[in-house]
């Protein structure tokens, strides 16, 4: 039998964590590295520190019953446990939207360090989101130069973008469209491809700027269908046809899909609009400036306006108060990071609106990212009293609600920025609605 080889993981953030519990489930030995001692303890307790569907259960197994995966605050005890050393720190924008990648540099340092000490093969693997170049450039220098050894020859050194969305992220881990692995060479190829034989996929073998390129490519290119169909919806209104009705028929077309064409009040979270960003300053960069990626960015900023201009075409904003149903970025996530409720709840404030939020499960990440507006413990304390409501994240307790569960509201007026309401039945009870594209 062959032996199994051992994983690192660095940086235990939703995509470390949740990539190592499930290499975990998979059988392999996992150590996980982190500088947060909560985070450390937490995870050791097999308690999430971050809220991710179906986690808590797969740390119950890999870490209390079946023992194989644990974290640690000592790099060194990390490093000596493991056989490929997967890098997962953030990489956040800085000022001008390029990528700020001084968590990647610093860990490399402290990494190629013990590289030198070490006699054995180790295989570094970027699975953090990096601009193209990143893994041959600064995380490669890094290490030869700190350790004296040659990638590709002394050390493995490869790139495994992942694709894992929040709230679906272990069963998009469990079951991938690809899995690309970008390598330096054969043998860092097929190391890190050996922990994924039991997946039932294509593996696609690319350079490390390739690999690096298609996560990219491929946040970019999701994030511009949002800010497609987004503007397809606001003219649809226009003209009075239903958006949903066009994305259906356009995503039966085998070369559209019918994915990511959910009309609304915006793409957020922590990777569209970061990656899209940081491709863009790219573009910039070489003197290539992207125009597409500069107006899905642009249009992104200004749909959650578009909410707030249904509910001013239905009533006054001045003096009133206005309940916001959902805050996180999108359902089944505390994620507050870009969420379109942060510039929809400016713009209401600046209007002169006293507004309120409920989010059934964001409430401390919301009450950190809009501090001024009421932060409500149920739905009813939300919107009783309210003189509109604006649905900003489509969490299935609000697709369930009834006109009559709205009724206790002082002026009955609701705009749908998540197309989650059928029109007829809340006009048929005396509300005011607007749809977001219809
Ligand atoms: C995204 C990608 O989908 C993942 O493949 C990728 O791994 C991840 O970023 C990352 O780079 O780590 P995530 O940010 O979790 O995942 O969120 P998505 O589910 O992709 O949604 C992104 C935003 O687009 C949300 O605000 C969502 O509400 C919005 N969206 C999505 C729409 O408005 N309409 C749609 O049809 C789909």
């Amino acid at each position: 039998m062959t032996v199994k080889p051992r994983i690192g993981i660095i940086g235990t953030g939703y995509v470390g964590l949740v990539s190592g519990a499930c290499f975990a489930d998979l059988d392999f030995q996992v150590s996980c590295l982190d500088v947060v001692s909560e985070k450390v303890e937490l995870i050791n307790k097999a308690i999430p520190p971050i809220f991710e569907n179906g986690l808590k259960e797969l740390l119950l197994s890999v870490v209390t019953e079946r023992k194989l995966l644990a974290a640690t605050l000592n790099r060194q005890e990390m490093f000596d446990n493991s056989d490929l050393l997967f890098i997962c720190l953030p990489t956040p924008s800085s000022e001008d939207g390029s990528i700020d990648l001084s968590f990647i540099e610093n860990e490399t340092k402290e990494l190629a360090k013990l590289l030198k000490e070490s006699k054995d093969y180790k295989t570094f693997v970027v699975k953090s989101t990096v601009i193209p170049g990143t893994t041959s450039g600064v995380v490669r220098k890094t290490l030869e130069e700190i350790s004296g050894k040659i990638a590709g020859q002394d050390f493995g050194l490869a790139m495994n973008p992942e694709f894992l969305m929040e709230g679906l992220a272990i069963s998009n881990f469990t079951k991938p469209d690809r899995i690309v692995i970008g390598a330096v060479d054969d043998t860092s190829f097929e190391h890190v491809k050996q922990l994924y034989t039991s997946f039932d996929c294509e593996i696609l073998k690319t350079t490390t700027s390739e690999a690096e390129m298609i996560k990219y490519a491929t946040n970019s290119f999701l994030a511009t269908k949002v800010s497609f169909i987004n503007e397809i919806a606001n003219i649809s209104e226009g003209l009075g046809i239903n958006v949903g009705q066009v994305a259906r028929g356009i995503g039966l077309d085998d070369r559209i899909s019918p994915r990511f064409l959910r009309a609304g009040v915006g793409f957020g979270g922590s990777c569209f609009p970061k990656d899209v960003k940081a491709l863009y300053a790219v573009s910039k960069q070489l003197n290539v400036e992207s125009q597409v990626l500069k107006a899905a960015l642009q249009a992104n900023e200004l749909q959650p306006q578009r909410a707030v201009d249904l509910l001013a075409q239905m009533t006054e904003i001045k003096g009133k108060v206005i309940a916001l149903l959902g805050l996180a970025f999108k359902p089944e996530t505390d994620d507050m990071r870009e969420a379109p409720s942060i510039r929809i709840s400016q713009r209401l404030h600046d209007m002169g609106a006293t507004v309120r939020g409920y989010d059934p499960i964001a409430k401390e990440t919301a009450q950190r990212s809009i501090p001024f507006i009421t932060h409500c413990g149920s739905i009813q304390e939300a919107i009783n009293g309210a003189d509109g409501v604006i649905i900003v994240t489509e969490w299935n307790e609000f697709v369930e609600l009834k006109p009559q569960d709205f009724s206790d509201m002082r002026t009955k007026v609701i705009v749908d920025g998540r197309r989650i309401y059928n029109p007829e039945v809340f006009t048929g009870s005396g509300f005011k609605i607007k749809i977001i594209g219809q």
